[in-house]
């Protein structure tokens, strides 16, 4: 059995990977055990493209999104260790909003956005400072915790990536969404040098989250 994080225990554990890699579960599951918080970053994200379609601004109007971000409060919190998102006069948005289609279709246009990225990485690093993390995005390894040694890159193959979404029953073309990810200018998925890559697809949740346990255990 894993311990509870103590005070000289790691901070931050960073678990990047393209989408339906099998992260989040492996993220959370991972937090539940170490008694840390567990943060999607990919909700940060899905929460802000929420509101801009909410608020019938176009995702691909920077400046309309921009603008309405700047008179726009988000707020960034947790409940029992899960990281949770409230945003403009919403209360804290559910998977109805954060992954319905229309937010699947555009969130890596609004996440491409620069001013949307700094505005969310400091709500990210906020948490740190108050707690044990395990924090699960596309930039979290490169771009928000470089220097951080948990580094997890988590990946699967396309085909199982697709079927995952499927048998969830989501509508999400994600090899669309992988590929805006990976090409945009601002903090785009990358696989950090130092991080430690797993490929899910012939694994199951308990073995991947086993293999981060040990790797933590080393690192430690
Ligand atoms: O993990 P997810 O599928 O819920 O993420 C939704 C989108 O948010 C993803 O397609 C790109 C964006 N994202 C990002 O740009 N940076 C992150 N750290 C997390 C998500």
């Amino acid at each position: 059995m894993m311990r509870a994080m103590s005070a000289t225990s790691p901070k931050v554990i960073a678990i990047d990977g393209p989408a339906a890699s099998g992260k989040s579960t492996v993220a959370k599951e991972l937090a539940h055990r170490l008694k840390v918080t567990f943060i999607s970053t990919g909700s940060m994200y899905r929460a802000v493209t929420w509101w801009v379609l909410e608020s019938g601004v176009t995702p691909s109007d920077t400046e309309g999104v921009v603008e309405l971000l700047e008179s726009t409060e988000i707020r960034c919190g947790q409940e029992n260790q899960i990281g949770t998102v409230a945003i403009g006069s919403s209360e804290v948005l559910g998977p109805e909003q954060l992954s319905a289609t229309a937010v699947n279709d555009h969130v890596s246009t609004v996440a491409a956005i620069p001013e949307v990225r700094a505005r969310l990485v400091a709500e990210q690093r906020r948490y740190a400072q108050e707690s044990g993390i395990v924090m699960e995005g596309r930039d979290i390894g490169s771009v928000v915790f470089p220097d951080t040694p948990y580094k997890f890159f988590i990946t699967a193959s396309e085909e199982v990536r697709q079927a995952r979404r499927e048998a969830q029953g989501i509508m999400d073309k994600i090899s669309e969404r992988d590929q805006k990810d990976k090409s945009r200018k601002a903090s785009p998925l990358v696989i950090p040098e130092d991080a430690i890559v797993i490929d899910t697809s012939e694994l199951g949740i308990e073995q991947v989250v086993q293999r981060v346990l040990e790797e933590i255990e080393k690192i430690s």
